[in-house]
């Protein structure tokens, strides 16, 4: 039996992020086992920058829930994730989790191709922010499939409910989640990861910030970008920074450690720390 797990990355109970996440789980047809988490019940830490979860088969050391969190994701047979726009951005508790994600090549072994939907409500038009390009970062890495990553005005708690049409368009993501449905991005987003954000740069180049893909932009501000065998999550990109640039940048440390230490030194007295 298929495994759909919800993720809520909210702590309004029954907000817009939680209540849609709900109507899409209730209307997958096929026969499954559901199971919900509210990220911001659960304590996540920051990403310690310890780099041990590059090694294949190796947890990460930190002491909290993140390894129960991944853990039911690569379970998972589709993710369903639930998360509002707080300050131009996605909450930050997604950042969070998506910090923790130095071994996505490794999770991506059980990841890899499996449905993923965004559910992102926003309670100020023109206030999304750069909050989407954000969002697909974290299924991207774990090269999940993204289905939708849909960006929906609701400002009060279950204000998403008001308008019959996004109870409906909620039912045909369920409905679809395992038609083999895939995120088709709108004219004026990156055609590779659906981003809605790009870098200027020289001669009318626009370059996505999100995959790195780059195209020319017209004078009649349509793009066009030509569609690179490479992009930040093609394979070959991804074992190119995760299993060769990090994995260097170890060797390097190792070769350096004792000059950096020295370099150091000088700062550690300089003990102004203050906590509550
Ligand atoms: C701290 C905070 C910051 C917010 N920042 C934004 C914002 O930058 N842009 C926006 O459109 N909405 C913003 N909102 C509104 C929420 O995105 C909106 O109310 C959403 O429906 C909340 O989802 P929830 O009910 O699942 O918690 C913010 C809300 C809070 C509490």
């Amino acid at each position: 039996m298929k495994k759909v797990l919800g993720l809520v990355v909210s702590n309004r109970k029954l907000g817009n992020s939680e209540v849609l996440v709900k109507e899409i789980m209730s209307n997958i047809p096929e026969e499954c086992d559901r199971e919900l988490i509210r990220l911001t019940d659960l304590d996540i830490k920051p990403c310690k920058a310890c780099y041990v979860c590059l090694q294949p088969e190796k947890a990460c050391p930190v002491q909290d829930d993140f390894n129960f969190v991944i853990e039911k994701i690569r379970k998972a047979d589709a993710l369903i994730i639930g998360v509002p726009v707080y300050f131009l951005g996605p909450h930050g508790y997604f950042k969070m989790l998506t910090d923790r994600l130095v071994g996505a090549q490794n999770h991506a072994q059980a990841t890899r191709g499996k449905p993923c939907i965004i559910v992102m409500p926003y309670g100020s038009t023109g206030w999304e922010g750069y909050s989407k390009a954000a969002a697909i970062v974290m299924p991207n890495l774990l090269r999940m499939k993204l289905v939708d990553c849909w960006q929906i005005f609701a400002t009060l708690p279950g204000e998403s409910l008001l308008n019959h049409d996004n109870i409906s368009y909620a039912r045909s993501l369920g409905r679809e989640l395992f038609s083999g449905r895939e995120y088709q991005a709108g004219s004026k987003e990156c055609p590779v990861c659906g981003s809605d954000l790009f870098r200027l740069l020289n001669e009318n180049q626009v370059e996505c910030p999100i995959c790195g893909s780059r195209g020319v932009l017209r004078n009649n501000g349509s793009h066009e970008f030509s569609i690179p065998d490479h992009h930040r999550f093609s394979d070959q990109e991804m074992d190119i920074h995760f299993k060769g640039w990090l994995l260097e940048m170890k060797d390097r440390f190792l070769d350096q450690k004792d000059h950096l230490k020295e370099l150091q030194r000088g700062y550690r007295d300089m003990n102004w720390w203050v906590k509550p």
